[in-house]
């Protein structure tokens, strides 16, 4: 299917065309268009270049609006100030062009010029730990950049590096062998019930760990047999990350969200490069032997004493931590999955961290011009307090509580207009559901990543607002009117005149493709939340001042007003989607 080109790049190539014929001798210039409050567009292009050329800038935007040939697009221009452009396009450009989208699977949007490899690093809890807050922002901004990303043709490779190693486990191992049973269950156990045993197992180890010396003597040592590959060892450590695996499943379907086994790639996944990657570092002289550890330093990184805070690759034990992981990903992702991008969806405080690891790895040549890796840092999420969400005992937010209660607040809302709509009891769980999830989901995603937000259950499920809820009630009214028009069906009509508020929504929907292009570059999945709460808003103005079905308009008008509300809908489907949001067709 062909891709549209939007209104805004149509208008800026023939103004391109017209500077160069009446200004040969300026070459290719920019007119610098924009959207614009006074006209549809705005160009400031040619004061600068009446500048540059010594012209008077008003004559010279009356020549470029001369070299303007004859055209059905540019309706009206008038050079106005000191010599702008103001441009309004005709009505007929407008839906000739939103017709071609309609025409379109994709909506007329165009696959990225030169799409890429894209390893994107999201969605990464910690075996035998309970998932909180900070995994929701990560599996929730993550599941969104994939999806925008797959849009625009780049080939995107999953990774959940998950916390799947560390000295912890020879605690956890050990207690297990001494308490054989623990981990016992029955096929089919729930994520919940996974959860449970996991933290039983882990408190009572953690307790023993720290009141009997013999014990911590044991478990260090099983540590020492987990990292020489000892054999009974990996089996039971195996075991402790299934378990896990089963609960984060039940945890991300809950959050209506696909993860894939084979992406599922946590620390250990790098063990056997760990070795190479400090022999590299090291030999290269990137790294260097600092109190017995293996260090890279930085000239911008200083603790609060002014000496430097290395990057410590191998501690003076012997053993890796953290960043040896990470840079042995980096070799991988790069050198074996062959990306030329490299995002990791991290919390913000670990951008020190990243600073570093990506800074090492530029060094040692694993990152340049070519490959580059960007850290999508997100911020904290608080509480209504202001202060980092918890529990009113101190604790940290279980996510799966989070979710249910607001599972639970949304079935509410959806009941309460369900018997006027005439949903079942089966659509009214699986509205609540998606309305719930919806809400915690559009909530985390509408603020730009870096910045902390609070969560606010009343705020995320009321009908007014920059709400998930706010937008599908638009779609889901949408979906309403179609089945109202019964045999009357979307037809767009060019040869109509468009009412303001008809034009509006024209213009806004023609941006999907651009904003898309824009957030897929930017990651910032904030911005298509915020398009898309533009375009509900535009609707409802549009539902005030134009009828769509009303016995009054003429058959040609109901059908290009039904176009227009069609393809609004299936743009906010679309947007939803990838926001890793449903759209019920009822609510
Ligand atoms: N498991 C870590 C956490 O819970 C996040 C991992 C981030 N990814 C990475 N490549 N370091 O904080």
């Amino acid at each position: 299917m062909a891709s549209v080109p939007s209104l805004a790049s149509n208008v800026q190539q023939r103004l391109a065309d017209a500077l160069t014929a009446a200004l040969p001798e300026a070459g290719a210039a920019d007119p610098l268009l924009r959207r614009s409050d006074r006209a549809d567009f705005q160009a400031n292009g040619i004061l600068a270049l009446a500048k540059k050329l010594g012209g008077n800038p008003r004559e010279l935007a009356a020549k470029v609006v001369d070299a303007i040939g004859p055209n059905d697009v540019l309706g009206d221009i008038e050079v106005s100030g000191p010599g702008f452009l103001n441009i309004t396009i005709t009505d007929k450009a407008i839906t000739r062009t939103l017709a071609a989208r309609a025409a379109d699977d994709r909506l007329g949007v165009p696959f990225a010029a030169e799409p890429g490899t894209t390893v994107i690093d999201y969605a990464q809890p910690n075996v035998a730990k309970e998932m909180h807050v900070g995994h929701l922002r990560s599996a929730v901004i993550g599941d969104a950049m994939v999806q925008i990303l797959e849009f625009t043709g780049e080939k995107v490779v999953r990774r959940h590096h998950i916390g799947d190693w560390g000295t912890q486990f020879g605690m956890l191992i050990q207690y297990l062998i001494e308490h054989p049973h623990e981990l016992d269950h029955r096929d089919g156990v729930s994520g919940e019930e996974a959860m449970s045993n996991l933290n039983r197992l882990y408190k009572a180890s953690r307790t023993l760990f720290d009141s009997d010396e013999e014990f911590k003597d044991r478990a260090r040592r099983r540590v020492v047999d987990l990292q020489a590959g000892d054999e009974e060892t990996l089996a039971l450590w195996q075991k402790f990350v299934d378990e896990s695996k089963i609960y984060f499943y039940s945890v991300f379907e809950k959050l209506d969200m696909e993860i894939r086994d084979p992406d599922i790639v946590g620390e250990s996944g790098y063990n056997d490069m760990l070795d190479e990657t400090c022999r590299i570092l090291e030999e290269s002289g990137v790294a260097v032997r600092s109190e017995g550890a293996l260090c890279v330093f930085f000239d911008d990184v200083k603790g609060p004493d002014g000496n430097p805070v290395p990057l410590i690759v191998k501690k003076s034990n012997g053993g890796y931590g953290y960043a040896a992981t990470d840079l042995s990903a980096i070799r991988d992702r790069v050198q074996n999955l062959g990306a030329d991008t490299l995002v990791y969806v991290v919390d913000a405080r670990q951008s020190l961290h990243f600073k570093m690891v990506f800074e090492t790895a530029r060094r040692a040549g694993w990152l340049n011009d070519e490959v580059k890796a960007v850290q999508l840092a997100f911020g904290t999420v608080l509480g209504k307090d202001g202060k980092p969400f918890k529990t009113r005992e101190g604790e940290t937010v279980r996510l799966v509580d989070l979710l249910d209660e607001a599972i639970d607040r949304a079935t509410a809302v959806v009941r309460e207009k369900a018997e006027k709509v005439g949903l079942s009891e089966q659509e009214i769980v699986e509205n609540g559901r998606y309305v719930g999830v919806g809400a915690v989901k559009y909530a985390d995603l509408s603020t730009s990543a870096v910045r902390d937000y609070k969560f606010d259950l009343d705020q995320m499920v009321s009908l007014n607002g920059d709400t998930s809820v706010y937008l599908q009630y638009a779609y889901a009214r949408i979906q309403s009117i179609k089945r109202k028009a019964g045999d009357r069906s979307p037809v767009a009509h060019p040869e109509l005149a468009l009412a303001p508020a008809e034009r509006a929504l024209g213009l806004h929907l023609d941006q999907f493709g651009e904003v898309l292009a824009e957030v897929a570059s930017s990651y910032e999945p904030h911005k298509l939340a915020a398009y898309l709460y533009q375009l509900a808003s535009h609707l409802t103005t549009f539902y005030d001042q134009c009828h769509v079905l009303s016995a009054d308009n003429p058959p040609e008008v109901v059908e290009n007003r039904l176009f227009l509300v069609d393809l609004t809908g299936r743009t906010l489907h679309q947007g939803m989607a990838l926001l890793g949001i449903r759209t019920p067709e009822r609510l």
